[in-house]
Formats: C-alpha cells, sequence, structure tokens
C-alpha cells in the first residue's frame, strides 16, 4: 500500500508530457553517469538494448559514442532528452545509418526515472528523433525493433506512428530462454501526412529542432554532427 500510494504521489508530482516537450542534444561524456545510474536492472537493460552490451553498464560500454565509419560519417547518433527546464528525462539513439539506402534504427529508447514513464515522454522524445530523422537527415525510412513483451515500448512507437511489419520469432537468446522482437517503421510519407493533422504549434516546436538552414546531404548531415541535432 505504501509504495502504491508512493508512486501515485511521484506521478502527480509529475505533469503529462506533450508532444513537443522535450528537446533532443547530443549525447555526451556529462550524461553517461545518468544513463548508467538509469539502467541499474539486468531485465531493463536488456530489454533496453538486447544483448548488444553486457550488465552492469559501464562506462566503458557507453565511451564510444559517436560510432564513426571509416570516412568519419557518425553511424550512430546518440540524444539525451531534455525537458524544457533542462533536467534529462530520457535518451535515444539514431544508429545504423545508411545513406545509401536512406534508412536509419531507432533504438536504445528510455525514459529515465520509472515515475515519469506512461506520461506522454517516450512518444514526445521518439516525436523529436524521428524529425530529426526525417527533417534534418532525408531519410525514408526509420525502422526498429522492440521485445514483444515491451507493452510500453510497442505502444509508444505505435502511438508515434510506427505500423507493425512483423514478428521476429525468438531472435533474442536469454537466460536458457528465447525472446521474440517486433519490427516496426515509419516511412517518410506516412511521416508527413501524420505532421499535416498535427497543431501549427507542435509542428513549429517539432520542426524547430530539426530544421537545418538548407538542406545538407545525408553524408554532411552525419559529418556535422554533434553540431546536427
Ligand atoms: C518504453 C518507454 C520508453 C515508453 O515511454 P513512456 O513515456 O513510458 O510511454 P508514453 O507515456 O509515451 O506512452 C505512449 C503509449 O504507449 C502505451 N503505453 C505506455 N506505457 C504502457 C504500459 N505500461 N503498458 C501498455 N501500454 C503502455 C500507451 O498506448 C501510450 O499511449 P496512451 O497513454 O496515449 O495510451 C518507457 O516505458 C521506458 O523507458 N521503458 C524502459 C526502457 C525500455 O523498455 N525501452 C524500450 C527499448 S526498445
Amino acid at each position: 500500500m505504501r509504495t502504491l500510494l508512493h508512486g501515485l504521489l511521484d506521478r502527480s508530482a509529475h505533469p503529462a508530457a506533450s508532444d513537443g516537450s522535450v528537446v533532443l542534444r547530443p549525447f555526451g561524456e556529462q550524461d553517461i553517469d545518468q544513463l548508467i545510474a538509469w539502467l541499474d536492472e539486468e531485465a531493463l537493460l536488456f530489454s533496453w538494448a538486447g544483448p548488444g552490451v553486457r550488465y552492469p553498464l559501464d562506462r566503458s560500454q557507453v565511451t564510444t559514442y559517436p560510432e564513426s565509419d571509416a570516412t568519419g560519417s557518425a553511424r550512430s547518433l546518440p540524444y539525451a532528452a531534455a525537458a524544457p527546464g533542462g533536467g534529462v528525462v530520457g535518451h535515444v539513439e539514431l544508429t545504423e545509418i545508411d545513406a545509401r539506402l536512406r534508412q536509419l534504427r531507432l533504438s536504445r529508447l528510455i525514459v529515465g526515472d520509472p515515475a515519469l514513464r506512461g506520461r506522454g515522454f517516450g512518444r514526445a522524445i521518439t516525436l523529436r528523433a524521428c524529425a530529426v530523422a526525417f527533417e534534418r537527415l532525408g531519410v525514408h525510412r526509420i525502422w526498429l525493433s522492440v521485445p514483444a513483451g515491451n507493452k510500453a515500448g510497442v505502444g509508444c512507437f505505435e502511438r508515434a506512428g510506427f505500423t507493425r511489419e512483423g514478428v521476429l520469432r525468438e531472435c533474442l537468446p536469454r537466460q536458457g530462454d528465447y525472446w521474440s522482437c517486433v519490427v516496426m517503421s515509419l516511412l517518410d510519407r506516412e511521416w508527413e501526412k501524420a505532421r499535416r493533422r498535427r497543431s501549427p504549434a507542435l509542428r513549429e516546436a517539432l520542426l524547430a529542432q530539426a530544421r537545418p538552414p538548407q538542406r545538407p546531404t545525408l553524408d554532411q548531415a552525419f559529418r556535422a554532427y554533434p553540431r546536427i541535432f
């Protein structure tokens, strides 16, 4: 009962997020400890990044950001998500960036404080990341993979406009068992259509950080990181 009451009190202390209520900035050295502190449980870490990282998360596994290929183009753009007051509320990455296929993968989304989950921040961060990918980087397709049992994850991406493509059955070995993953995607024309339905204020808010003076080529945009966000 005490825990339940505590949860309710915590939740009432945090108003729900609107879709325009976070901004993304490049994930930096100063954000690493916070990210590690959020991901302090093995199951949560696996849900966040799959087998790509080992528990416990440590600095050696996050300091390589941003990852680059041989030409120096960033292939993985990690972001810290900040609320208007400046406090960091989450993290997300644009990764597996493929300029030739004009697609990338959205990954490693987290709303750090459990008391803030279920209040719209995940969707708000996802929309921001999509705005950067479509409006700034000019990709055609964003895709992602989320454990099928992660209801909040699947729901968050659906509410941000993603379509389920199918299930990768038992694709993740985990502690003698296998997890299945839902693959989801969002196309530029679907983003565009959804954009027309948004209020002018939200449209402006989403574009504000994503709009370049002139749209750079995909490759130029990656090279310009971390100024691009
Ligand atoms: C997954 C996560 C990022 C979602 O962010 P969130 O802020 O909790 O989600 P939102 O409040 O934006 O929810 C968006 C939609 O998801 C669905 N949803 C959210 N939480 C849910 C839950 N616990 N159960 C079922 N559906 C849920 C709802 O449909 C919701 O829309 P609605 O409130 O309009 O009905 C967040 O829960 C989290 O950080 N989880 C731990 C890390 C993780 O699992 N990351 C995913 C890696 S792929």
